[in-house]
């Protein structure tokens, strides 16, 4: 079927028509994407500053990952976990080592790797640790996002995100983020298994927790016997100027997730990674899915993981990521409207000086988008900056003038 050519206008109705409304996009429709820009279906163009939630680390349509997508595409698409592929073994040696860790787990989306991580670390508790049957817990934090399944938003405290999906699934602790007492009386409970944390809550509004807090997390888990199991979905893949963001604290966790930038954005691609003691206690037909390390899947994580090291994405979004939070920070000092900048690497995000549940922050995006530059808030007044890691240093500051002329000329 070829591509039909529509007006944004049109293509919007389309949605709202034909689409469930489990969505509230920012009014602009996109039909081209290369690197740091993107393009709308009347051809404007725009930078990219969300990245596909942090899935576009290595910019729209990288051409060493879509060749990787195309040649496999022609080649051998799925043969399904009946039958072994020749591409599989490959990706997973290759993620293994650039992780260090023994063993990957490939699955699709972010959600169904922190389901594994989950049935993963329940079931090393049972099986290692000696829990009783059914009675394993796992500590979660507040205002924590780990995707969307009932499992999921079941140790969910975001109303929106839970509410009507019960009955919830039992087995989880909620306690604060970034407070280790917390974690040290809750690791005191009977059948603890694990702690699945975000290294930075990205969705939550991008929390940036204090320097230790991950360290000492990971140490308090170690002296428990419990699995620090860090989801790094959306943090992961060099965006906050670290490959992974619990390496700022030099934190191997036991359990890792990933999704994401795993693919660059072309491919559904996710993955969990443990050690052989973790790993090998799912044993044949106790997990998997039909897509989960496909051929496709496998080529494009490979090449998205070897364009973070050939382009050196860590240390640009730790250089960019500096660059940009100090520009803001004029910005902070010098409006009314910003109240704080905070984040890492290139995962940011500016706190809008108004009520949770005004509009302010949504009609910033909006300008912003009339001005050529593509944002959307997070919860309430809180708007996320996460562009392209290939993004070049003139970009980022014609992106920093943009986004300061659009507030500086703001009016509520
Ligand atoms: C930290 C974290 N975990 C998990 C997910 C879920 O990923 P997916 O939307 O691919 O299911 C997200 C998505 O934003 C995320 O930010």
């Amino acid at each position: 079927m070829t591509k039909v050519k529509i007006s944004s206008k049109a293509a919007m109705e389309l949605e709202d028509k034909y689409g469930a409304h489990n969505y509230h996009p920012l009014p602009v429709v996109l039909s081209r994407g290369e690197g740091v820009f993107m393009w709308d279906a009347e051809g404007k163009k725009y930078y990219d500053f969300l990245s596909a939630y942090s899935a576009i680390n290595q910019g729209h349509c990288h051409p060493k990952i879509i060749g990787a997508l195309k040649e496999q595409a022609e080649t051998l698409t799925l043969t399904s976990r009946a039958f072994y592929n020749d591409v599989l073994g490959q990706f997973e040696k290759f993620a293994s080592e650039f992780f260090g860790f023994d063993k990957v787990l490939a699955m699709n989306s972010g959600a169904e790797a922190v389901e594994t991580a989950i049935k993963l670390t329940r079931k090393w508790a049972y099986e290692k640790k000696g829990i009783p049957e059914n009675q394993a817990k796992i500590i979660v934090c507040e205002g924590n996002f780990h995707g969307r399944t009932t499992t999921i938003v079941s140790f969910s405290n975001d109303e929106e995100a839970r509410k009507n999906y019960g009955p919830y699934t039992p087995g989880f602790i909620r306690i604060p983020y970034n407070d280790t007492d917390a974690l040290e009386k809750a690791l005191k409970e009977e059948n603890v298994a694990g702690f699945l944390v975000e290294p930075i809550q990205g969705e939550a509004g991008v929390f940036v927790p204090d320097e230790g807090y991950l360290k000492k997390a990971s140490e308090l888990c170690k002296e428990a016997g419990v699995l620090f199991v860090a989801d790094e979905v959306q943090t992961g893949i060099a965006r906050t100027g670290k490959l992974l963001a619990v390496h700022h604290e030099n934190v191997q966790p036991d359990v890792l997730i990933l999704g994401k930038a795993l693919s660059g954005g072309a491919y559904p691609v996710s993955a969990v990674l443990a050690n052989d003691d973790i790993m090998l206690v799912i044993k044949p037909g106790q997990h998997g899915s039909t897509f989960g390390g496909n051929p496709i899947a496998a080529r494009v994580a490979m090449a998205a993981l070897e364009v973070v090291e050939e382009e050196k994405l860590a240390e640009r979004a730790q250089k960019l990521g500096e660059l940009f939070r100090s520009e803001i920070q004029k910005l902070v000092d010098e409006s009314d409207l910003v109240n704080k900048v905070r984040g890492k690497g290139l995962l940011n995000a500016i706190l809008i000086n108004d009520s949770e549940d005004s509009s302010t922050a949504w009609d910033i995006c909006v300008a912003l988008k009339e001005n050529g530059l593509l944002a959307k808030p997070t919860h309430g007044n809180i708007i996320r900056f996460a562009p392209p890691l290939v993004m070049t240093e003139e970009q980022l500051l014609d992106c920093v003038k943009i986004i300061k002329e659009t507030i500086l000329n703001f009016k509520n």
